[in-house]
């Protein structure tokens, strides 16, 4: 009886670690609507939340974060609060960068990065260029990204390849497709949040989160502390990933 207590409490430093999450950061609108504030104080916010979980995943050891920022359906929102998403991602990356730097993070953007204005792309350029020794944690920020694009763009590069005699057609299978997508380079997510309640991918990473453990919190994006990821962290913990398996064979080749 002694002995599993041992065991029990040893547990949790031994619990199976994400290397990639990603997460929908949803919510800071209402967080802010609940508060009689501006939306873009919920947005403001946010960005605390973000450095809140990237110092979270660093403490962690976990190699990849990929944050969805803005997805390419979020044109759609009035004017003025693209506009001031636009002006609190300029102000962020001015204020953050160096300190993330400082502290070996490798800043990535992917997404349609065509879309935005020439001094909001010099500063995503700065920010890779001067983060990209960096090894402790890869932070990927999606912006103007959605799944949709990913793919199709991937598709295109293949057919361009193919059309210039460098791949056979039959070539084409899903190795070959996932190459081509965005972050292909890094493992594919382990687990999946969203934030603020709603339970869908909003064409996120359609492709990459084929197979990763997907959760779903009612916490409003701000609100997300480094308790509640630790929360997620549990639940992953506690699921048994499969990949077509039985169970019995995975406990299998754990013994093994
Ligand atoms: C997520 O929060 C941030 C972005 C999409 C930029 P929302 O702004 O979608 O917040 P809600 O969903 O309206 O509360
Ligand atoms: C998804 O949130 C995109 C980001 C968090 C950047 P949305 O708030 O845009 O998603 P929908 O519209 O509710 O599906
Ligand atoms: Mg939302």
């Amino acid at each position: 009886m002694a002995q599993e207590n041992v065991q029990a409490e040893v547990q949790p430093t031994q619990l199976a670690l994400p290397r990639h999450v990603a997460i929908i950061m949803d919510g800071n609108g209402r967080w802010a609507k609940k508060k009689n504030l501006p939306r873009y104080m919920g947005h403001r916010e946010g960005v605390k939340a973000v450095r809140r979980i990237v110092s979270a995943c660093q403490k962690r050891g976990i190699e990849a974060l990929t944050l969805f920022a803005f997805s390419s359906e979020n044109w759609r929102r009035p004017k003025t609060e693209v506009g001031l998403l636009m002006d609190l991602f300029v102000h962020t990356l001015k204020k953050e960068v160096n300190r993330l730097d400082r502290n070996g993070v490798h800043i990535r953007f992917i997404g349609n990065l065509t879309a935005f204005d020439p001094k909001l792309r010099s500063l995503m350029d700065i920010a890779e260029q001067q983060t990209a020794h960096n090894h402790r944690l890869t932070l990927v920020i999606a912006v103007n990204y959605g799944g949709r694009w990913d793919l199709a763009e991937a598709a295109r590069r293949l057919a361009a390849r193919a059309m210039a005699g460098e791949l056979e057609v039959d070539d084409i299978d899903s190795e070959a497709l996932g190459g081509e997508l965005c972050i292909a380079d890094l493992p594919e997510p382990d687990l999946f949040i969203r934030t603020g309640g709603e339970q869908r991918i909003s064409n996120f990473l359609l492709w990459q989160l084929a197979y990763t453990e997907l959760y779903f919190t009612d916490l409003l994006w701000p609100d997300f502390t480094d308790a509640a990821f630790s929360e997620a962290l549990q639940s992953f913990a506690s699921r048994q990933r499969r990949f077509g398996q039985t169970g019995d064979q995975i406990e299998q080749s754990k013994r093994a």
